[in-house]
């Protein structure tokens, strides 16, 4: 089965993206033909400093390589470096209705918040709708916010197969429940627009930091405490089996211990977790043109994955004459 997700670079990675998405695309290599990449034309409808999005493609790309990725096994690249993707955008464009694009949350959301709407947010989907349909994707794992997006997507190969023959697979999105929407230091979806965020791979002070701010209410130290209220134990739970869940909400049930208990322990959690993939991500990053060369070897996978779907497009559109 082929599989296909894709990342934003826009700032750093969090562990909203972690558990929603990189660790099920890490998982999934063993057996499925899998399908990984770096979305940076998307990350520029908020991304307009070509530095910050040229070092933030880089690190989205050795976090993923240190945390696991093979780009032997896999295929991961670049968005931009397979920039047939754009080709495919267009077609799809003219089996878009508009009323499909205007009813799309995040562009809603985004809009309601003041961003001025330009075309590139706007046609966002249609470009997501391309990275699917290109590679001929059978499942897309995704948190719930891309869940609309993978639904506009079979939309749109529905029409195009219609109107030409079955050129596309349909895909599915793949959501696991348990980490659907993982919530940010405040409750809310963890996001890097809320500035809610835990971050992957932060210096200690920094982490601790992030920790220390997540909401919590007020109860004292003695009291019960309800785990399925509270934001820590929210983060918490996704680091722990079943078992040290239980563990962990009796502890909360008893009462005696108060949130700076478990927001320390959560501190340490969290920093023994990655700590054994940072240093292959320091050697990546020290090493920037052989990661370079690692993402050029992975688009050339990506663009012959590719170049058969697109040559049926070309034949059944007459764009090839
Ligand atoms: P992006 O970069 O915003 O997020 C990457 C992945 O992380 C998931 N995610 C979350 N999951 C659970 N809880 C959260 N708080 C949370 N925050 C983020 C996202 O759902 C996503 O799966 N448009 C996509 C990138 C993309 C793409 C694609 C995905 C471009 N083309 C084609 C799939 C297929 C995006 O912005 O993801």
């Amino acid at each position: 089965m082929r599989i296909l997700s894709g990342i934003q670079p826009s700032g750093s990675l969090h562990l909203g993206n972690y558990f929603g998405m990189m660790k099920k695309m890490i998982a999934y290599q063993e057996n499925e033909d899998l399908f990984c990449f770096i979305a940076n034309y998307h990350a520029m409808t908020s991304v307009t400093d070509g530095n910050a999005l040229a070092r933030g493609t880089l690190e989205a790309a050795a976090n993923f390589l240190a945390l696991g990725m093979d780009p032997e096994r896999s295929t991961f690249w670049v968005q931009s470096d397979v920039p047939e993707v754009q080709e495919l955008t267009w077609a799809l464009s003219n089996f878009t209705p508009m009323g499909l694009l205007e009813r799309c949350h995040s562009y809603k959301d985004k809009v309601a918040k003041g961003i001025a709407a330009n075309h590139g947010l706007f046609a966002y989907p249609v470009l997501m709708t391309a990275d699917i349909l290109l590679f001929q994707s059978d499942r897309v794992p995704v948190g719930k916010d891309q869940k609309q997006h993978v639904e506009v997507a079979r939309d749109i190969a529905l029409k195009f197969n219609n109107q030409y023959g079955e050129i596309f697979t349909v895909p599915e999105a793949e959501i696991d429940d348990e980490v659907a929407t993982v919530p940010g230091t405040d409750g809310q979806k963890m996001s890097k627009s809320y500035g809610n965020t835990i971050d992957l791979f932060l210096e200690e002070k920094a982490l601790r930091k992030q920790i220390m701010r997540i909401v919590t209410d007020s109860t004292p130290v003695e009291a019960p405490k309800d785990p399925d209220r509270c934001n820590v134990f929210q983060i918490y739970r996704l680091f722990l089996d079943k078992q040290q869940q239980q563990a962990l909400r009796k502890r909360y049930e008893a009462g005696g211990m108060g949130y700076g208990e478990v927001k320390q322990e959560l501190f340490e959690t969290v920093r023994d977790f990655f700590t054994p993939f940072a240093e292959r991500r320091r050697e990546l990053l020290a090493d920037l043109d052989g990661l370079r060369a690692t993402l050029a070897r992975g688009a050339d996978k990506a663009r012959q994955a590719g170049a058969k779907t697109l040559r049926k497009v070309r034949k059944k559109t007459g764009l090839a004459y």
